[in-house]
């Protein structure tokens, strides 16, 4: 039996639309590897939703003037649509705003509470005198108490590269509307992370599979784990369920705290949506294993603080305890972080102005293009620059001449002289060998996917569509009017392996997988996409909103060569992929033109 897959997906923050930085990081990775565990006979469970607690949300509804509720709203739902229009096959991609949300990370923090892992603690803390709100370090900026540079921020001076505290910078103010901050005592709650220094080590030393800079930066951590307060003057976030807490209006978990706790509501919200409230659990304990993805900003939240909550959870640190309400939950199997994408050294970020909207790519080149770019030439293991030129060349002579027209001239071809799939007979060696690399290409891709090397995955995929196009210049299969066996038998064996190289492309390309699929005159659904549903919360009647799933488990697709039946009608195909204008290289579109 294979093991039930978790695939937990970092959150997008519901602060704006998703650019192409974002999806290449924790979106179209953690698909692929979802589809490609569902075709192997996985039982899979992916989920995310959108983040919408925090700063980044309060400072983006200020610039916006929207009350936070309205900005979240608007955000969530773009979201969802632009990662619908990738074809990311959430089974349930929801949001932290939820009531299951906030029920399930109070649960989570009682747990942590009784078994002793929680402590209060007062400090000093900055507040903006006008809304009464914390000022985050990173946005209280100053002179730098070190080296006198003007433009230091309250965690770092950028000029010295020194470590500072916001008190210690002179004439500070607040980087969202100019004011001085104000100091005062505020209580605050901290989880007690060096209580989990041990088990957090003995677990880490198990993750062999990990990236190594993965799992060293994770490690070195460890030598000074402090506690770390979960909780923030806010009014915008969940309560903390404790007695003289509760009903305080300015304290709030802190954004990360419930952000991590998400993986695990999501996956209780989706299991009571199905009607079996206990569904998730099979993909919380053994032998259910949990692959998360993210951009390597997040590694330290995924490969240590949500380990430590987990443990805290289960009563499994220095102190102790019990399992909470959620039993005995599973750590990590594995943290797969991307680099950044960067446009012309920067990273593409909303903040910086240099952004290119996954809406508007999708609208110009559609989901699959961005999707093979991603996989095949994304930040996998190294901050990777976007240009259009390398978009277009890929597109035009990987997508399009590569594998769309080996579609196209295998599938007309038998359309024009058969009608149908051809039948084979005597085959030659040429024949075998190219069928054997085709089959033999599902152990190493597949292998690949498992542990998440995409890059090398795709391109052992296309090598498959590379030898098949050889084949085809080799035979000649035009040539061959006066031996029409020969020619059937050719074109039999560039239809098979047309067929197998869709099966290892579908991870990567589901939709155009699925006209292939229809083009080799199949029906049905190859490969399924998902559905944005309306819903409404399970907690709160009356409150809607928009939820990504989806139906996967009656999808066809199967990791394995299937053999394509002989005499199935062909239609004259109609071209995979359309080739981009070279210029576009130069100049880039119109929404996104490059600036010389
Ligand atoms: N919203 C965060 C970001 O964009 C990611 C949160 S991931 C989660 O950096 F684990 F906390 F959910
Ligand atoms: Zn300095």
């Amino acid at each position: 039996m294979s093991a039930p897959v978790l695939t937990a997906v970092a959150w997008p923050y519901a602060n704006g639309p998703r650019h192409i930085g974002h999806v290449s990081g924790f979106g179209v990775p953690s698909d692929v590897f979802s589809r490609y565990m569902r075709m192997s006979g996985h039982r899979v469970l992916m989920v995310s939703g959108t983040d919408e607690h925090g700063t980044p949300i309060l400072v983006q509804a200020e610039k916006e003037g929207l009350i936070t509720r309205q900005l979240v709203d608007k955000y969530n739902r773009v979201i969802a649509e632009d990662l619908h229009g990738l074809g990311l096959s959430y089974d349930l991609f929801t949001r932290t705003t939820t009531g299951n949300h906030y029920q399930v990370v109070q649960d989570l923090f009682l747990a942590l509470y009784r078994n002793g892992y929680v402590q209060a603690k007062v400090q000093m803390g900055a507040i903006s005198p006008s809304t009464g709100r914390t000022l985050p370090d990173r946005y209280i900026e100053g002179t730098c108490p070190i080296c006198g540079y003007d433009g230091a921020r309250g965690d770092q001076c950028d000029n010295c590269g020194n470590q500072l505290d916001p008190v210690d910078l002179k004439n500070p103010r607040s980087r969202i509307n100019g004011e001085i901050p104000q100091f005062i005592e505020t209580e605050h709650l901290f989880v007690d992370l060096p209580a989990f220094t041990e088990s957090l080590g003995n677990w880490l030393s198990t993750r062999t599979e990990w990236r190594p800079n993965v799992l060293k930066f994770s490690q070195n951590l460890l030598d000074d784990m402090r506690p770390r307060a979960i909780t923030r003057d806010l009014d915008w976030g969940i309560p903390v369920p404790l007695d003289g807490w509760r009903d305080a209006p300015m304290k709030r978990f802190y954004v990360w705290f419930d952000a991590v706790i998400g993986y695990l509501s999501a996956s209780v919200e989706w299991a009571r949506r199905t009607g079996d409230k206990d569904a998730w659990k099979e993909f919380w304990t053994d032998p259910a294993q949990g692959y998360y993805f993210m951009g390597k900003d997040n590694i330290v939240f995924h490969s240590l603080i949500w380990p430590a909550l987990l443990l805290g959870q289960n009563g499994a640190g220095d102190k102790g305890g019990q399992p909470g309400a959620f039993g005995t939950l599973n750590l990590p199997t594995e943290v797969v972080s991307s680099e950044f994408l960067t446009m012309s050294g920067s990273k593409v970020s909303t903040s910086r102005g240099t952004v290119i909207y996954v809406r508007d790519f999708l609208r110009e080149f559609g989901p699959d293009a961005l999707r093979y770019f991603i996989a095949a030439a994304g930040p996998e293991n190294q901050d990777t620059d976007f240009t259009w030129d390398e978009f277009v060349r890929r597109t035009n002579f990987e997508l399009a001449n590569e594998w769309g027209n080996l579609v196209n001239r295998s599938v007309s071809m038998a359309h024009k002289n058969v009608g149908a799939v051809p039948a084979p007979t005597a085959p030659t060696a040429a024949d075998e060998e190219l069928k054997a690399l085709a089959r033999g290409a599902f152990a190493t891709v597949g292998d690949n996917l498992r542990r998440s090397r995409f890059k090398a995955a795709i391109g052992e995929a296309m090598r498959v569509v590379g030898a098949a196009n050889k084949y085809l210049s080799d035979e000649e299969p035009w040539k061959r009017k006066d031996d029409p066996a020969r020619r059937d038998t050719i074109l039999h064996t560039a239809l098979q392996v047309v067929s197998d190289a869709n099966t290892l492309l579908t991870p990567f390309l589901p939709h155009s997988a699925q006209k292939v699929h229809e083009a080799l005159g199949g029906t049905g659904v190859w490969a399924a996409q998902p559905e944005v549903r309306e819903v409404e919360d399970l907690d709160n009647a009356g409150i809607d909103y928009p939820v990504l799933t989806g139906d996967y488990a009656g999808e066809q697709a199967r990791w394995a060569s299937t053999e394509i039946e002989v005499g199935r009608p062909l239609d004259k195909p109609v071209p995979l992929f359309a080739k981009l204008d070279a210029e576009l290289g130069e100049t880039g579109p119109e929404w996104a033109p490059i600036v010389k």
